[in-house]
This record gives C-alpha cells, sequence and structure tokens, in this order.
C-alpha cells in the first residue's frame, strides 16, 4: 500500500517531472514550427522493426522512468518496438539521446479498433530498463484525475508528424499551438458532434494548424498554473478531410480520464 501510494506519487509526478531543463518557445500565434532542441524531453519515438529497419511510427511521453504513454491505435501486437529518448532530430545521432526495447505492451482493454469513437485510445509502454533521466530525457507530468481545460486554453502538441495533409515528414520536432475547445463546442453539431466523447480532448480546429496522422500517440503539453507541464491529451484522431480542417479540431485521448488506469498499470506490471 504504501509502495502504491510512493509510485502514485511518483507518477503524478508532484517531484521532478514537466520541468524542461532547455525552455520550449511559446509563440503566441497559432502556427507549427521547429522546437527549441530537447525543450519537450520527455518526447519520444515509436519504432518498430520493419526488414531490419526502425521506422518512425508514432510518438509517445515520457511518464516514468521506464513507461512511456502512447495510443492504442499505434500498437500492433505482433510488431517489435524501440523507444528513441531525448532525440530532436530523427535522422541523426544526437549525444545524450537513448534508445530502449519495449518489453511490455499494455494497452488499455477497452479499446476497440473497429470503435475509434468510444475512445479509451491509450495505451503504456513498459521499456526493457529505466532510462536515466538527464538535461534532454526527463518526465512529463500528469494532470490531476478528472481535471478539464477550460475553453480556449493554450496547449502544444509536439510530433515528428506531418504538420499538413499530405505533406512531407518533418526530420526535427515540430510543435505546434493549439487553443482547448471544451466538450460542449466540440460535441455540437457543425462540429464533431456525437464522435467526441468525454473521455477525449479536442484542440485545434482554426483550420490553420493542426496534428496529422505522424503525431499519433504524443502528447499535448499544457502548462500548470504552477509552471509544469501536464500532457493532458495523447493523439487520438483527425478528420478525413485533412489535418487541418476548420471547425474539426484535433482529437486526443483525455488523459485526466485515466489516471487510475496508468497508476494501476505501473502498480501492476
Ligand atoms: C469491436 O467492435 C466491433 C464493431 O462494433 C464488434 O463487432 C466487436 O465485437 C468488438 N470487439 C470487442 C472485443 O469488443
Amino acid at each position: 500500500m504504501i509502495q502504491a501510494l510512493l509510485l502514485s506519487a511518483l507518477v503524478a509526478g508532484a517531484l521532478s517531472c514537466g520541468l524542461p531543463t532547455y525552455l520550449p518557445q511559446l509563440p503566441r500565434v497559432v502556427g507549427g514550427q521547429d522546437a527549441v532542441p530537447n525543450s519537450w524531453p520527455w518526447q519520444v519515438s515509436l519504432q518498430y522493426s520493419s526488414s531490419g529497419e526502425w521506422r518512425h511510427t508514432c510518438g509517445g511521453s515520457l511518464v516514468a522512468n521506464n513507461w512511456v504513454l502512447t495510443a492504442a491505435h499505434c500498437i500492433s501486437s505482433s510488431r517489435t518496438y524501440r523507444v528513441v529518448l531525448g532525440r530532436h532530430s530523427l535522422s541523426t545521432e544526437e549525444a545524450g539521446s537513448v534508445t530502449i526495447m519495449v518489453s511490455k505492451l499494455v494497452v488499455h482493454e477497452d479499446w476497440n479498433s473497429s470503435q475509434l469513437s468510444k475512445g479509451n485510445d491509450i495505451a503504456l509502454l513498459k521499456l526493457a530498463s529505466p532510462v536515466s533521466l538527464n538535461d534532454k530525457v526527463q518526465l512529463a507530468c500528469l494532470p490531476p484525475a478528472g481535471s478539464i481545460l477550460p475553453n480556449n486554453y493554450a496547449c502544444y502538441v509536439t510530433g515528428w508528424g506531418r504538420l499538413q495533409t499530405n505533406g512531407a515528414l518533418p526530420d526535427i520536432l515540430q510543435q505546434g499551438r493549439l487553443l482547448v475547445v471544451d466538450y460542449a463546442t466540440c460535441s455540437s453539431s457543425g462540429w464533431w458532434g456525437s464522435t467526441v466523447k468525454t473521455n477525449m480532448v479536442c484542440a485545434g480546429g482554426d483550420g490553420v494548424i493542426s496534428s496529422c496522422n505522424g503525431d499519433s500517440g504524443g502528447p499535448l503539453n499544457c502548462r500548470a498554473a504552477n509552471g509544469q507541464w501536464e500532457v493532458h491529451g495523447v493523439v487520438s484522431f483527425g478528420s478525413s478531410l485533412g489535418c487541418n480542417y476548420y471547425h474539426k479540431p484535433s482529437v486526443f485521448t483525455r488523459v485526466s480520464n485515466y489516471i487510475d488506469w496508468i497508476n494501476s498499470v505501473i502498480a501492476n506490471n
């Protein structure tokens, strides 16, 4: 019990999380741009092995020194995965960057890939060995259970995914400022309607910038009042009409709905 409490304190990250050594640049304008190197130090590249090569497939967030949070739809149980941490350019072997194999895949039990709109698009990946935290590899904070961000709260989506429909895959980590669209708005007709559930967060939909496919599983980073960055969302889906379609914001798994699940998976694996 004491161990479980201690563990949840570590995971919830009251201690050291969400405080990058290299501060991100936070433009007030909406738009995608190269991140400051290593300014989102919990961002990982999830890669799978395919005919002898490792391919970037999704993003993820380091939430404990041996656990990465990502999206269930990123995971195929038949594949072999690794994560690359502390990276800025995917194609460059950077000093301080670490690569670790994934030893266990835990996909949410209520995830059903034929029912994306039911949500539960969340998974945890256990690393084969704990990573040593350094100035480029740090933990994300998780939000308090049940917390809901207000409409228009500014957050940042990060990843190596396309920032434009059918655009090229960037080599440098990208960030994009997205404003939260509250559930009442996002679930209204003309927006996502009933496709969006309360276990999701919407952000974007201004028709200018959004996350795209390659960002799947990556974080929606939102700064709390105390200055710590919390991962409020896991990139889940967007509009088939395009990455940045007007009134079709990116949809994220709402992490604050899954705090108990995250803590129990980590405690029991
Ligand atoms: C997943 O959803 C499909 C389509 O609705 C359904 O036929 C199937 O039984 C579901 N699978 C599970 C494991 O619930």
